[in-house]
């Protein structure tokens, strides 16, 4: 049996603040590296016999079809509710923790996306299996940052030394940067740019600490000076007035003027889904990342399925 990870042993993933030192994520990106080196057939040994429930009451194409692919390809087994919001017992009016108690009675981990910030949390307290924050509200979304670590650090290397890395967008409702910046603040040598819209600045209790930072909101004032761009959605679901969102969707749009301006190693990086925001003619040139950090995400997922569920 092959341990893709050994040492570290979490029960639940909810929250980034977990990985709170380099060791462990490094030890996370060799058990990554190590799982792309295995044949087909020895990934299948990995997880045989455990299954996996999925249930996402939100919207998702790749959280919930990575870890269901990285769990088949592990040699495991998947149940699924892909539209919980409106098909599952919570629209009766169940509470988010006796659905848990319910899947934990089926699957061996549960996999969880949840349109309430702290929904995650709550659900991890009573759940009987690991539970994986695939997204609370405009909380969290923990796997897709180290997704995205995985890949900024393959490229610019392990230690991100004196690397700039520009956050840009909706930081306000962003999970998936509000995960990263904890995951980039360990990093003491990174320098992080924040760029938003006035209107949707980093919320106080997601701000770096212990590195270098700035706000700013003129994206092309610092588009010659980053390693990194990671460019994110406006988030329209979580607008209460959708005239505000009208207003802000398209505040930054890179596109072939935008790689005029960016350093000639200076990555693009992109959770997905865009709407806009990284125009198509970008796609060719060698720095976007944002098909790569796809292929990523289900190697990721597999070293974190295989860490919380081996028995070995
Ligand atoms: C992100 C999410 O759901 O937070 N998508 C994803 O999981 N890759 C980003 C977004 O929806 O904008």
């Amino acid at each position: 049996m092959h341990t893709l990870l050994s040492g570290t042993r979490f029960r639940h993933i909810v929250s980034t603040d977990q990985f709170n030192n380099v060791q462990v994520l490094n030890e996370l990106f060799e058990a990554v590296d190590h799982v792309q080196t295995l044949s087909a057939t020895e990934r299948l040994s990995l997880l045989p016999h455990k299954l996996l429930a999925t249930i996402f009451f939100e919207p998702s194409t790749r959280t919930r079809l990575s870890f269901e692919t990285a769990m088949y390809r592990l040699g495991g087994q998947v149940i699924s509710s892909e539209s919980a919001g409106i098909s599952s017992s919570g629209t009766k009016g169940e509470t988010i923790e006796d659905t848990i108690r319910t899947l934990g009675a089926y699957a061996d981990a549960i996999v969880l996306r949840h349109p309430e910030r702290g929904s995650v949390a709550k659900a991890a307290e009573v759940s009987s299996v690991p539970v994986i924050n695939a997204g609370d509200g405009a909380g969290e979304h923990p796997t897709q940052a180290l997704l995205d670590l995985y890949t900024l650090s393959t490229h610019l290397g392990r230690s991100l030394h004196g690397k700039t890395i520009a956050l840009v967008g909706d930081l306000l409702y962003g999970r998936t940067v509000h995960s990263f910046i904890k995951l980039l603040s360990l990093y003491k040598h990174v320098r992080i740019i924040l760029v938003s819209p006035r209107e949707l600045k980093i919320p106080s209790e997601y701000k770096p600490s212990e590195v270098a930072w700035e706000e700013v909101d003129n994206f092309s004032a610092i588009g010659d000076q980053v390693d990194a761009l990671y460019v994110t959605r406006i988030q329209k679901e979580r607008f209460l007035d959708q005239s505000t969102y009208t207003k802000l969707q398209r505040s930054y749009v890179v596109n072939k003027a935008t790689l005029k301006i960016l350093k000639p190693n200076g990555i693009i990086m992109h959770p997905l889904p865009r709407v806009g925001e990284i125009s198509p003619e970008v796609d060719t040139d060698p720095r976007a990342m944002y098909f790569e950090q796809i292929r990523n995400g289900v190697f990721v997922r597999m070293a974190l399925l295989q860490w919380l569920l081996s028995d070995v």
